[in-house]
């Protein structure tokens, strides 16, 4: 939410407010198009101190809704990120290109050589391809499960990938595509927070929630870290 929201604002609000301020562009009812890949600024030494901001975090601009390049953010990205972290109820969004960019964003952040990565099966034939045939490439193990809702056959491909590395990542898609197979979130994130507290290292649970998406199910309130969407759907 940014600070114009209102916390009150229903779902069917946030889809077309969140992240918006009119005042902020003359009161226009909808926001202008932000058409630069650059932005200017008013010194060489503000221009040092927001790029310093956004590398490291650090500086006199640091924490200010400053831009440097608009494939890292811009002004319409800042109320896209902003409205879909909203309807998601998440503390934050990051927007890409695709659907498959987020995943592959996921895996080459949260993934390292040796480590595990768990998945549901049936699952998107992108992600399935990212996770059993590009990761391993990497040094990355994937274990897949078939029953989602079975909690013997999550466990199975668990201990599994436990066994062949350190487990970081729990993948699944619910309602999956094709078949619109239902995983259970909330068991995932049980046995995610008893792998955490046996092994000290608590794998995040990714959702995919392209099929029902934010309005029809919120995967962040049942306690799961990343939650995707792919827009086009
Ligand atoms: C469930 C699911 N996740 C991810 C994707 C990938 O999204 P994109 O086509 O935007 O890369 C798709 C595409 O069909 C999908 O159905």
């Amino acid at each position: 939410m940014t600070t114009h929201d209102d916390p009150t604002w229903h779902p069917e609000t946030l889809a077309v407010r969140a992240g918006y301020d009119p005042a902020s562009a003359g009161n226009s009812a909808k926001p202008p198009i932000t058409m630069t890949s650059t932005f200017a600024y008013k010194s060489a030494r503000q221009a040092k101190d927001i790029h310093e901001a956004y590398f490291s975090g650090t500086g006199p601009e640091a924490g200010k809704p400053n831009h440097i390049y608009a494939r890292l953010g811009h002004p319409n990205l800042d109320m896209v990120e902003a409205r879909l972290a909203a309807l998601d109820g998440a503390e934050a969004a990051a927007v890409f290109n695709s659907g498959m960019a987020t995943h592959s964003a996921i895996a080459l952040a949260h993934l390292r050589p040796g480590d595990s990565v768990v998945f549901s099966r049936p699952i998107y034939g992108g992600t399935n391809g990212l996770l059993t045939q590009f990761m391993p490439n990497f040094g990355v193990k994937p274990f897949a499960f078939t029953d989602g809702c079975d909690r013997a056959d999550i466990e199975r491909s668990v201990e599994l990938a436990l066994a062949a590395g350190p487990l970081k990542l729990i993948v699944i898609e619910t309602p999956a595509n094709p078949t619109a197979a239902m995983v259970d979130i909330a068991l995932i994130v049980e046995i995610a927070d008893a792998i955490g507290m046996r092994t000290g290292t608590r794998p995040l649970v990714v959702v995919d929630n392209t099929l029902l998406g934010p309005l029809m199910q919120r995967p962040i309130a049942l306690g799961v870290d990343l939650c995707m969407t792919s827009l086009t759907k």
